[in-house]
């Protein structure tokens, strides 16, 4: 498949086709080009991170990379009428199931309605520790609390498809190759907190992303107005997500000389990362009918994934545990 290329998506004007876009994470690696070519094609965004420091160095970042693309612009592109976007920060921690509902809740009270949904947000292969809502580290952050935040702002994302019927609002959720480390529907209450780490982290990690691909089709079914699709960006290598292993002193150096030829054979760059999800974001060709629940890699492709991803019966115990979960915590799903 040809790479894409985010200059054919169709650009907005803000000031005339206000859109919403909400991502997760989007102040670094695939989150931060992601937000860069939406705010390159006029989307107000919100960029919800953990840090204010960092988001708001990057929003400085991203605005000065998006004047240099803009004064570079051939004619035809300006006579396109190509406008930029306005970048917010929005407070969130997804290890705290109250910050994201807060994230939520702040989200509702200043916007009427939401086009885009990117749950970008994730870590990887970290050793086994709990989060303060007492569940396994990867499985919250990549995929209990995306499954809530997406769940309160459904309300904000059917608004949308009120407002604008003929562009459905969506929903993308960066799932990872490494779903296919779940090999069996294992019981979710398992956290594999076994030896050695090293091994059962993947399962961890390959666990909450099948889940998040469980949770787009789950969604998908029961909100048929909101385009829902999962995406393996590709090998990112450059990312913060390989720093915990980067940074173990001694053995840090090896990973990383590990993970450069890893992502000199097989690896893409962090901008042709944020592709596939900005393809999903902004392709005008992606539709309900067609493309809903689906899982897409590298540069845009459709791919089937993994046996126990696709399984709508295994999808449907994911939603009802998720929901008994969080429920146990006082937080209720419609
Ligand atoms: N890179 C790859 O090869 C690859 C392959 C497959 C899938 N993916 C998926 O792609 C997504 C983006 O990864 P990336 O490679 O761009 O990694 P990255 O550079 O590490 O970006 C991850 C983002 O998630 C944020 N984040 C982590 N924990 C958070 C928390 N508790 N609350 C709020 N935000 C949190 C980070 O914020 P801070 O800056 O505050 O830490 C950062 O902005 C992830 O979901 C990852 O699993 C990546």
């Amino acid at each position: 498949m040809a790479i894409i290329d985010p200059n054919t998506f169709p650009y907005i004007d803000p000031s005339k086709d206000r859109r919403v876009a909400l991502i997760t994470g989007g102040n670094s690696g695939i989150g931060w080009y992601t937000v860069l070519h939406l705010y390159l094609h006029g989307y107000t965004i919100y960029v919800a991170g953990r840090s204010r420091a960092r988001v708001n160095k990057s929003i400085d970042e991203l605005k000065e990379k998006a004047a240099k693309i803009v004064s570079n612009y051939k004619l035809e592109e300006i006579r396109e009428e190509r406008y930029l976007g306005s970048l917010h920060f929005l407070e969130i921690d997804l290890f705290s199931l109250s910050s994201v509902q807060n994230a939520a809740e702040n989200l509702i009270a200043k916007e009427p309605y939401l086009n885009i949904l990117i749950n970008n947000a994730g870590i990887m292969a970290l050793p086994y520790s709990l989060t303060p809502d007492g569940f396994e580290i990867q499985m919250q952050t990549n995929y209990i609390s995306p499954f809530l935040l997406t769940t309160k702002l459904v309300p904000l994302l059917e608004k949308a498809a009120d407002l604008f019927p003929d562009e459905p609002p969506r929903v993308v959720y960066l799932s990872s190759v490494g779903h296919h480390f779940m090999f069996s529907y294992f019981s979710l209450d398992s956290t594999f907190n076994y030896f050695p780490n090293i091994l059962f982290t993947w399962l961890r990690y390959g666990m909450a992303k099948t889940c998040g691909i469980h949770f787009m089709k789950m969604l998908a079914l029961r909100n048929p107005r909101i385009l829902c699709m999962s995406v393996h960006p590709g090998f990112v290598m450059n990312t913060n997500l390989f720093s915990y292993w980067t940074r173990l002193p001694i053995f840090g150096i090896m990973f990383w000389c590990l993970f450069q030829i890893f992502g000199y054979f097989f690896g893409v760059s962090n901008e042709r990362g944020a592709y596939t999800s900005i393809r999903c974001c902004l392709d005008r060709n992606y539709n309900i009918q067609k493309d809903n629940g689906k899982y897409y890699v590298t540069d845009g492709s459709e791919c089937p994934p993994s046996y126990v991803a696709r399984n709508m019966d295994y999808a449907a115990r994911t939603w009802i545990w998720t929901v008994k979960k969080l429920n146990e915590r006082n937080i209720s799903i419609p």
